[in-house]
């Protein structure tokens, strides 16, 4: 791509009333100025009036007319049936893996892309190689190829590509990944005004998981699915080391939606209590119908989050863990349609910014800017066909967001242990337990050796774990 001049650069910028991005430009050597202009060129500046307008004028939701989303147990009746037809879509190479792994983990404060942390709790295996696993135990076992396709953003892009290639892409095939950055929107001052985090560069964040759509989309990821006869999508993120990178019950949940393709269905996990900060899937009126949903936790009014049914189960219960399967046709539709759109949304954060006169970087000491993102969720109102299904939390939701406390390293180590304890007692092995129910022992089992309980069948297995065991399988 040539790089606009100055001078047209300028011209652009006054059009929207952003031209002081340029006020050190006189001041940069060639080679800082060149990525300044790189830079806004690649910045959507035209979308940035209409985001204040869109985001102003959200209007608190009318959550009334709110109803629980029907749910489907992944243990209940019928998981044999969708998982053979799950299996069958993976074995026909219908099915591709996507993770969104763009996002800054700020509340982690890893220095690498998230993708890269020892999550594991005896190996600390890194994120990705978890999944990678997952993917060629999948591959093996149905004799097949699975793509997968990473989110990455320009702020981590060259450290994921090196992380997969310094590892081998993991015994893998390189012509099976597809790197994608999304891309990023400029934060915005109360008065409108995009700002500069250094003489040469515009402060910026990524647009969110819901930038997604849009980056499958500009990449070319979309094209190269459909060149692969990929149907569908099975999208998770990157920071929960439990997650079924390719769940064939979910699949098969999925598609019978009606029968040959759904459009986007969820999974979801028993919220823990009323107050869990944590996102529920819900009905509500949309266009065209009653529509899936979440609901953000702070969007859902107190009394709803505690109200319960008769048999004493919260009504809104169905927490949202961000896996779900889309259909290539339906993410080319919201890539590419005139239709809706996922909107964006809005949040004040902190945001260091260069002083005009002084030239010198201020560290706000409260929230001075607005960060625009979607979200992939919002998606689900745009679709007219959607499952949602109920898991254990025990066995596929261990985050790891903060550096302590609730969804840490520490809470996903006790969450891995638990599902592998329960799996080495689905088999007669004796494993300790607190007494709060707890294993207390620290025990993984990688996704090569099994991916859930049944997988370990017939093999020689310890028939007791000791107290504070560390145990590897
Ligand atoms: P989070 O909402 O937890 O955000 O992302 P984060 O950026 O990883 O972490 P914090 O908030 O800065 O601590 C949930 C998932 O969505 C991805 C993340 O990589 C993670 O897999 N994500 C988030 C993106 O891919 N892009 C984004 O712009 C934001």
């Amino acid at each position: 791509m040539s790089i606009p001049t100055l001078d047209a650069t300028r011209s652009r910028l006054q059009g929207l009333g952003q031209e002081h991005l340029l006020h050190f430009a006189p001041t940069l050597g060639p080679s800082a100025l060149r990525a300044l202009l790189e830079q806004i060129a690649a910045l959507p500046m035209e979308e940035l009036s209409g985001m204040m307008r869109e985001t102003e004028s959200q209007s608190a939701q009318d959550l009334s007319a709110l109803e629980p989303v029907p749910v489907v147990q992944r243990d209940g009746a019928g998981s044999a049936s969708f998982r053979a037809a799950g299996e069958a879509l993976v074995r026909a190479g219908k099915v591709a893996a996507f993770t969104v792994a763009g996002g800054q983990g700020t509340r982690l404060g890893w220095r690498g892309p998230k993708g890269t942390y020892p999550a594991t709790i005896v190996t600390g295996k890194p994120l990705f190689r978890t999944f990678a696993e997952q993917l060629l135990a999948t591959e093996r076992r149905f004799g097949v190829r699975l793509p997968w396709y990473i989110m990455t953003s320009p702020l981590n892009d060259a450290d994921t590509r090196a992380f997969f290639k310094d590892n081998n892409w993991f015994g893998r095939s390189p012509q099976d990944h597809f790197f994608l950055p999304q891309g990023l929107v400029p934060c915005i001052d109360a008065q409108g005004k995009a700002m500069l985090a250094s003489p040469h560069e515009v402060a910026t964040n990524p647009d969110g998981h819901g930038g997604a759509i849009r980056a499958l989309d500009r990449s070319g990821a979309l094209e190269d699915m459909a060149r692969r006869g990929i149907e569908q999508i099975s999208y998770f993120q990157v920071d929960n080391p439990l997650v079924r990178c390719v769940d064939p019950v979910f699949l098969g949940v999925h598609v019978a939606a009606d029968h040959s393709s759904g459009q986007m269905s969820s999974k979801c996990v028993s919220k823990r209590n009323a107050a869990e900060k944590v996102g529920v899937l819900c009905r509500g009126p949309g266009a065209g119908g009653a529509r899936t949903m979440v609901i953000e936790y702070s969007d859902l009014p107190k009394a709803a989050a505690e109200r319960r049914d008769g048999s004493g189960e919260l009504v809104f219960n169905a927490a949202n863990i961000a896996v779900h399967v889309l259909s290539v046709a339906f993410a080319q539709r919201l890539a590419k349609g005139d239709g809706p759109r996922l909107p964006w949304h809005r949040a004040q954060k902190k945001v260091p910014f260069v002083d005009a006169t002084t030239g010198k970087v201020v560290e706000p000491e409260k929230p001075n800017a607005f960060k625009f993102e979607c979200f992939i969720f919002d998606a689900l109102t745009l679709a007219e066909r959607s499952l949602t299904m109920q898991v254990q939390r025990v066995e596929e939701f261990a985050p790891i967001k903060n550096a302590e406390g609730e969804d840490s390293p520490a809470s996903s180590h006790r969450i891995q242990s638990d599902r592998h304890g329960a799996w080495l007692e689905a088999h007669g092995t004796q494993v300790p337990r607190r007494g709060d129910g707890s294993v207390d022992a620290k025990i993984e089992i990688g996704p090569l050796a099994a991916m859930e309980a049944a997988d370990l069948r017939g093999r020689a297995l310890p028939k007791a774990v000791q107290r504070g065991q560390e145990l590897v399988i």
